[in-house]
């Protein structure tokens, strides 16, 4: 009994990471993937690459986007539409990406 409830408790857990990468996946791949593109792209393009970049780092750089601490037109523009959740799902998802 003790067993049965220890495997559902995990099972629990990792559900609810996949569906945080999940929702993070289909945001990157329906807004951010149009500029930023899912894997690095190259040194030179205009737009910085997110894949497999540190975690903390996006989700700071997305909060100063939102909060305008940070200035880009264009990425205030979309981060000030996105929820905390939001931003952990995407940097989730993206910070997992290989580069
Ligand atoms: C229309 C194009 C466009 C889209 C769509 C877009 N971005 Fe950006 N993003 C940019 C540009 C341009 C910059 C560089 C701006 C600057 O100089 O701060 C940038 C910068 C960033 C940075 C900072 C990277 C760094 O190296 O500091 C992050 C993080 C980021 N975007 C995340 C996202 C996320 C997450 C999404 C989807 C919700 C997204 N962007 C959608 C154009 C875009």
């Amino acid at each position: 009994m003790k067993l049965l409830l220890i495997s559902i408790m995990l099972l629990g857990v990792s559900t609810a990471q996949a569906a945080s990468i999940y929702a993070g996946k289909a945001k990157a791949a329906a807004v951010c993937s149009q500029c930023h593109g899912v894997r690095a792209i190259s040194a030179d393009a205009p737009f910085p690459p997110l894949a497999g970049r540190d975690e903390e780092y996006l989700r700071m750089a997305l909060k100063q986007y939102r909060d305008k601490t940070r200035v880009s037109d264009i990425m205030n523009n979309i981060a000030g539409s996105l929820t905390d959740k939001d931003i952990n799902n995407i940097v989730n998802y993206y910070s997992r990406q290989s580069k």
